[in-house]
């Protein structure tokens, strides 16, 4: 998805962002509070003008008096005239906000960091618990910086943006109360200026941050190609494309150089008009409020208050449009993130299981048809019906793309079929509690990819809480032990990102140790010995032939060496079981496929 889909906010935006507030609701106390404390740090900030009006103007003493005449009780316990009195108010005043704001940070920190680690939780949760279906629609990438960037931007929204925001709402609200009470004539010359000015600052910026999105594109470009270039650097050095590849990013990168030049200009001649307007009109109302002062009509004390007054008011108003800019964005990005939340999930236990189903292992597709999402209107399978008792051990053969894999894909559940259904022990799949139905199966996929941790731990993957002696007896039996020893780390080696530093071969044992240590009544063996040389497939193969003893088998090979001997060979054609039998069943057959595949395989 773009950036800017979903930055775009709908007519619903808010009600989606606000199911967010579910996260901030158990932290609500340490919230309020520590708004409370943001109130009463921005009120008493708003005491600072007043009272640097006091501290430098001078009045004659014809004015004192007549202030003093007015309200003679503050003159008893409070004469801010009174140089020294005054610094030891402000003193106070310094005092007491210094301790509100240090409360008030240190809430909303804590409100934030515990709200937001619930929310990376539950994504976390929601994410691996969506169906595979979700993963083929979005890109990992993608996902990652929705729960990495986006939840960043909360954090600062929350933490600085927010507070800000209110805080200068506060100071607006309560400047123009007090610029009024001061002179309400000036006033209203102000507020015909200031606004006015801040309006179209308003409109300019929009439309910046308009031409600005266009940079932010061209950027998230460029990233593409860096991140394709740095993944596939494999690639890139093999086929000596590297200047290519400089070329393609030189391209990108100078788009953005020229679009960031675009806005460049416009935001020079954004901040000018700003610091034109905004310092000229502050001009303008001191100028009038001179008037005033030389005519008696006010104070110099007030004049002094009103002109730092003015100063926040102009100041707030013109920080408003950013920060109501930002919050914007943060909307945008806690509805994305709603959005991952309220996705399909998967009905898993998410937690530990404790007792096994112990399945027997029998195992009825009935009629299955299926299509991946992403791409249905192409049936991969069509109509595909097989029945393996318990313990039998079944091949799966075909040309490539056949539609093997997805199968093993489909007793797995990692999808549902458009049609048809696949029982086990004779109850459908869906009257299984999911996590358990997959805790009875294992597989060896055609793709290992195993975790950035230890050999040991990525064995122990199969039951994590496995003893050290069953590892290493899982790892003898899948003949993968003494390669593991022949590294000076033995068991603690790491085996790098995604498994990188162990080859294929390696890669493929480590993953049928886990699954011998997972024990399963079915087990799916997908290319399991394919990236290995004959000697070791031979020492694998009879590992398997042990591992398979006992329990339902399906095999997935394109050498049919190691499949002879299964108790039914089924043979798939463009999503079609088109033979099944023995291997001495299926030579028999006149040009069948798999007479011909065998014929060319054994000559
Ligand atoms: N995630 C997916 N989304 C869309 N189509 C897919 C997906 N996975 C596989 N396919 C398609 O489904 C068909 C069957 O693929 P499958 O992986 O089951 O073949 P296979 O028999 O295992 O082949 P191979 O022997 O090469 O592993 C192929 O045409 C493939 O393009
Ligand atoms: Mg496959």
């Amino acid at each position: 998805m773009a950036r800017s889909e979903r930055i775009k906010l709908e007519k619903g935006s808010f009600k989606k962002a606000s199911t967010f507030f579910r996260f901030i609701k158990p932290y609500r106390l340490a919230f309020s509070v520590g708004m409370i404390f943001l109130f009463l740090s921005s009120l008493i900030g708003m005491l600072f003008p007043y009272l640097m009006g006091q501290l430098i103007g001078k009045d004659t003493p014809e004015v004192i008096s007549s202030v003093t005449n007015v309200i003679p009780e503050t003159q008893q316990w409070l004469d801010l005239n009174n140089t020294s009195t005054l610094i030891k108010v402000m003193i106070c005043v310094f005092a007491a906000q210094a301790f509100f704001s240090f409360f008030r940070i240190y809430l909303f920190g804590y409100f934030t960091a515990n709200s937001l680690k619930d929310l990376r939780e539950e994504a976390f949760k929601v994410l691996v618990s969506s169906p595979l279906n979700f993963f083929n629609k979005n890109k990992v990438g993608e996902l990652t910086s929705r729960i990495s960037s986006d939840v960043e931007l909360l954090r600062d929204t929350l933490n600085t943006t927010l507070a800000t925001f209110i805080r200068q709402i506060i100071t607006v609200v309560f400047s123009l109360v007090a610029l009024f009470f001061m002179s309400p004539r000036l006033c209203f010359i102000m507020l015909s200026v200031v606004p006015i000015v801040a309006i179209i600052a308003v409109v300019f910026g929009k439309f910046i941050k308009k031409v600005a999105k266009e940079t932010q594109d061209a950027s998230a470009k460029s990233n593409s190609v860096l991140e394709e270039s740095l993944m596939g650097i494999n690639n890139v050095k093999a086929f000596a494309n590297e200047f290519f590849e400089i070329i393609r990013y030189r391209k990108q990168v100078i788009e953005v150089r020229d679009k960031t030049m675009r806005i460049v200009k416009w935001r020079g001649l954004f901040f000018s008009f700003v610091i034109f307007f905004m310092f000229g009109s502050i001009v303008f109302i001191i100028w009038q409020g001179k008037l005033m002062v030389d005519t008696g009509d006010m104070s110099n004390k007030s004049f002094i208050s009103f002109i730092l007054y003015t100063i926040f008011v102009g100041g707030a108003i013109s920080n408003l449009p950013d920060l109501y800019a930002k919050v914007q964005k943060a909307i945008g990005s806690t509805q994305s993130l709603m959005a991952i939340l309220d996705g399909e999930k998967e009905d898993l236990a998410l937690t530990p299981i404790e007792a096994s189903l112990n399945l027997k292992g029998n195992v009825n597709l009935k009629n299955i048809s299926f299509s991946y999402e992403t791409r249905d209107d192409v049936e991969v399978l069509k109509g595909i019906s097989l029945d393996v008792e318990a313990g039998q051990q079944i091949a799966l053969v075909g040309s490539s793309g056949a539609g093997k894999s997805t199968v093993s894909a489909l007793l797995l559940q990692f999808y549902k079929p458009n049609s048809g259904e696949i029982l086990f022990d004779g109850k459908p799949a869906k009257e299984y509690n999911l996590s358990e139905l997959r805790n009875e199966m294992a597989i060896v996929p055609q793709e290992v990819i195993l975790f950035g941790g230890t050999i040991k731990e990525n064995i122990a993957y199969g039951r994590l809480n496995a003893t050290e002696n069953e590892i290493i007896e899982a790892a003898k039996g899948a003949n993968a032990h003494d390669f593991i020893m022949s590294f000076p780390d033995g068991y603690e080696t790491y085996v790098g990102d995604r498994g990188i530093q162990l080859s294929g071969g390696q890669k493929q044992r480590v993953a049928i140790a886990r699954a011998i240590l997972k024990n399963p009544s079915i087990l799916i063996l997908d290319e399991a010995t394919s990236s290995l040389d004959s000697e070791s497939e031979l020492l694998v193969q009879e590992a398997l032939e042990g591992l398979m003893k006992g329990r339902t088998s399906f095999v997935i090979a394109h050498r049919l060496s190691t499949i002879k001997n299964c108790d039914k060979i089924v043979v798939m054609d463009q999503g079609m079981i088109v033979e099944s039998g023995t291997h001495d069943e299926l030579v028999k057959i006149e040009n069948g496929i798999y007479r011909n595949l065998s014929e060319i395989q054994y000559r």
